[in-house]
Formats: C-alpha cells, structure tokens, sequence
C-alpha cells in the first residue's frame, strides 16, 4: 500500500521542519524610552510560559584602572563598549537549550564582577533588550522578533535625570554633561539608524497596552505552531498520507 510505505518511511518529518530552538524577541530604543516596562509587561502576559530576559547591560566591558580615573570621558553609548562576542556565546548557548551564566552589572562601579553573576536556564521566550542590540547583524539575526519603542527625546531626558540622580546617585551636571556629549549623539549616530530594522515600532514605550497586546498575540501564535509540532512530531507525514 503506498499509503503505509509513505508512512513508514518519511523523507521529511514535521520535527526536522519544527523550530524547536526558543522564539527570541529584540528589545531596543534610546536609554529611559521604556523599554524595560514592555518586556516587564510582555513577561507578565506570558506568565504560562518559559520566559527570560537578557539585557545587553550585562555585556559591558569592565573598565581599565585608567578609564575609570577618568569615567566622564568614557562613551558608555557606544557600541564598542560591549563585548558583544560574549553576548554571541550566550545566546547561542540558551538558542541551543545550554543553561548560561550571565553577569550583573553594577552601574555604581562599573564593573561585571562585584554580584554574583545570574544562572539562565534555556527557555520558551527569550527577551534581548538593550540599546544597541540592532547593532551588529549576527546579533539581529539571533531574533525572530524585533522591537522598537520610540519614544520623544524630552521624555527619554527627563526620566534619565531622575534614575540617575536617584537610582545611580550621580550629580545633575553630570548627568546633562554626558548627555550631551556621549547620549544624544549616539542615540543619533547608532541607536536611530537601526530603528528600520525593526518590525514593530511602539509608541510610548509601556504606557502602550494595545500595541503590547497585539506583540503577545502573536509570540502565543508562533508558540502554538511550535508547541503542535512537538505533540505531533508527525504531522507532515500524516498531512501528506492524506493528500496521497
Ligand atoms: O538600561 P538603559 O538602556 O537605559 O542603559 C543604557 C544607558 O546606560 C546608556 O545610555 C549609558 O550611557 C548608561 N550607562 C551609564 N553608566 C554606565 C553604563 C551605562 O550611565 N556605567
């Protein structure tokens, strides 16, 4: 019967077809646009599944003894101040369902090593959110989803002076110094050029529940049709028994 030979020797199963690697999501936007409130909110919306998060924060490059007597000179907005072939290895790691260890940075000092660094099992849903994590284009390649919160420059300013002067402690002047020397300019020169790289822009960062919504939905679609394949490893041969 070629119906039963079709079945007991595939050529091709939906397993080999199924994306059995994690569905990952880029975050990105300027500094303060909000976007840790939508992961916040994406996080919370899928809370039956197997999320993380991973922020680009953690790949930053401990500072020398030399750049940190002089840290108001240090571009903290530029890519060259991540080390993004750690990034590479650990989501790599997680995308292949290797549990990794990811450093807590510490912004008060500077450095990656003062906490203890955090364990990432492998997930569902992994969230990269970062500044410039549409920078390079193997790490843009990593996301089957990106995002871009916009968000007005005044706004991204304001609420920058607040987290820093209360959160981080730092001076005003300080903080409007590296603003204008360091922040503005990069978000012009490397974090607005990747903006068109994105596939979704929202709005108003977090405050934009609709939009939010509409992006869960459809991580809960790419996630049903993965979650069919893993129940129904074959379904392709099924599918095609029939059409015989
Ligand atoms: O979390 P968020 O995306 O806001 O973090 C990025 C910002 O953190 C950058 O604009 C950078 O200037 C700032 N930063 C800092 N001091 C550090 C490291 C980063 O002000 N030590």
């Amino acid at each position: 019967d070629p119906r039963n030979s079709a079945v007991e020797q595939p050529t091709t199963s939906a397993a080999e077809h199924a994306p059995t690697q994690p569905f990952v999501i880029g975050v990105a936007g300027g500094a303060a646009s909000g976007k840790t409130p939508v992961c916040d909110l994406i996080i919370e919306q899928l809370h039956d599944q197997r999320v993380v998060l991973v922020n680009q924060d953690s790949f930053y490059y401990n500072l020398t003894a030399e750049e940190l007597t002089k840290v108001h000179e240090y571009n903290f907005d530029h890519p060259d101040a991540f080390d993004t072939e750690q990034l590479l290895r650990a989501m790599e790691k997680l995308k292949h369902g290797q549990a990794v260890d990811i450093p807590k940075y510490d912004f008060k000092s500077y450095k990656n090593d003062v906490f203890p660094a955090r364990r990432v099992n492998p997930s569902d849903v992994i969230i990269l959110e970062g500044i410039l994590i549409f920078h390079d284009p193997r790490v843009r390649d990593l996301m089957s989803m990106k995002i871009f919160v916009d968000t007005d420059a005044d706004v991204r300013l304001a609420r920058r002076i607040r987290r820093d002067t209360v959160q981080k402690g730092r001076d005003i002047n300080t903080v409007l110094d590296q603003y204008s020397k360091f922040v503005k300019p990069a978000f012009d020169d490397f974090i607005l050029p990747t903006k068109k790289y994105a596939d979704v822009i929202i709005p108003r960062g977090g405050d934009n529940h609709v939009a939010i919504d509409l992006i869960v939905q459809h991580i809960r679609t790419k996630l049903g049709q993965h979650d069919l394949c893993k129940i129904y490893p074959n379904l392709y041969v099924i599918h095609s028994t029939f059409q015989i």
